[in-house]
């Protein structure tokens, strides 16, 4: 008996221990910056980033999220809160990025894009060296930065995809959803090839139903343009998404062992399985990238 128990310790600690070594080497590769994204609107960034920030927080990852859509900030509307600041009183007023960060829940933090983003074309070579040197303070703090963008091709929301490590490009099953995917992939790799781009179909009928859609527009588009998109796996149709959102909860934390919740679990697990594309360069380099690509023409406040 004591054997077993003491063997039993042994392959609990060998488990603990081989867990803690993985953390900490993935620490020391620096920030994943990853894109969410999609061709056509309304088919789920917001809420698959959110709820994934959960689930990689729950494996011990440190999340961080940049509500990054230009039009419609939603992250903080899905959590019930008012940002006090945004991206842009680090430029105007000198604050630093860690005075803007909101807690979320499970720890995930979260950077209001608001208008700090639209005004970065505005921004002058002091401003922009602010905004550089603000976002590498935090280099080495975080395990993840999800960025949740607008949807489409404009060039203000390819300049994130094209400045992240990787994009997750989000459709749903509807034809409209996976064309515009198609065309976001493609529009990706005329610019730059760099980006490691992964596929979700969300709001599938059925689990079967979403891995043969996202397997089959992986290959089409492998095919196609010569380059890997990985298929990452579907989140299904599923209520308690909706519900949630009404409640102001993420669905991970207020519906944990709903449909929607155990995929998204899947999809963190997967992230942390499969090996992950190599960086390029932190957030520092991330931020110039941004700044570097993004468009001179955006109007300062579309709302
Ligand atoms: N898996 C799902 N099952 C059911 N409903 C879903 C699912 N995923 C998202 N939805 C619903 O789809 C709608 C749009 O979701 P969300 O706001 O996350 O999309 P989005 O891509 O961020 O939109 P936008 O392009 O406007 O930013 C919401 O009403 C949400 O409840
Ligand atoms: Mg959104």
């Amino acid at each position: 008996m004591a054997n077993q128990g003491d063997a039993l310790r042994h392959w609990v600690r060998a488990k603990a221990d081989a867990a803690t070594r993985e953390v900490l080497h993935q620490r020391l590769a620096g920030t994943r910056v990853m894109a969410v994204t999609s061709g056509k609107g309304g088919v789920g960034k917001s809420s698959l980033v959110l709820n994934l920030a959960l689930a990689l927080a729950e494996r011990r990852q440190r999340v961080v999220i940049l509500d990054a859509d230009l039009g419609l900030a939603n992250i903080n509307i899905m959590l019930g809160y008012e940002p006090v600041y945004t991206l842009w009183d680090v430029v105007e007023r000198r604050i630093s990025l860690k005075e803007i960060v909101e807690e979320g829940p499970h720890g995930i933090h979260i950077i209001p894009g608001g208008s700090g983003i639209t005004e970065l074309a505005r921004l002058d070579a002091v401003e922009i060296h602010h905004i550089i040197d603000a976002f590498q303070e935090l280099e080495g703090d975080y395990d993840w930065l999800l960025i949740d963008t607008g949807a489409g091709i404009a060039d203000s929301v390819l300049a994130f995809v094209l400045a992240a490590d990787e994009a997750l490009v989000v459709t749903n099953p509807e034809p409209t959803a996976l064309a515009d995917a198609y065309g976001l992939i493609k529009a990706v790799w005329e610019q730059d090839g760099k980006v490691a781009l992964k596929l979700v179909v969300n709001r599938a009928a059925t689990r079967d139903q979403g891995t043969r859609l996202g397997t089959r527009l992986a290959d089409l588009a492998q095919k196609a343009l010569g380059q890997p998109v990985e298929f990452l796996g579907q989140v299904t149709e599923d209520l308690v998404v909706a519900r949630a959102v009404i409640k102001q909860e993420p669905f991970l934390t207020a519906y944990p062992h709903s449909d929607a919740a155990y995929d998204v679990k899947s999809l963190a697990d997967r992230l942390l399985d499969r090996v992950p594309p190599p960086r390029r360069g932190g957030w520092g380099a991330f931020i110039r990238r941004l700044v570097e690509k993004w468009p001179r023409d955006v109007s300062p406040d579309p709302l």
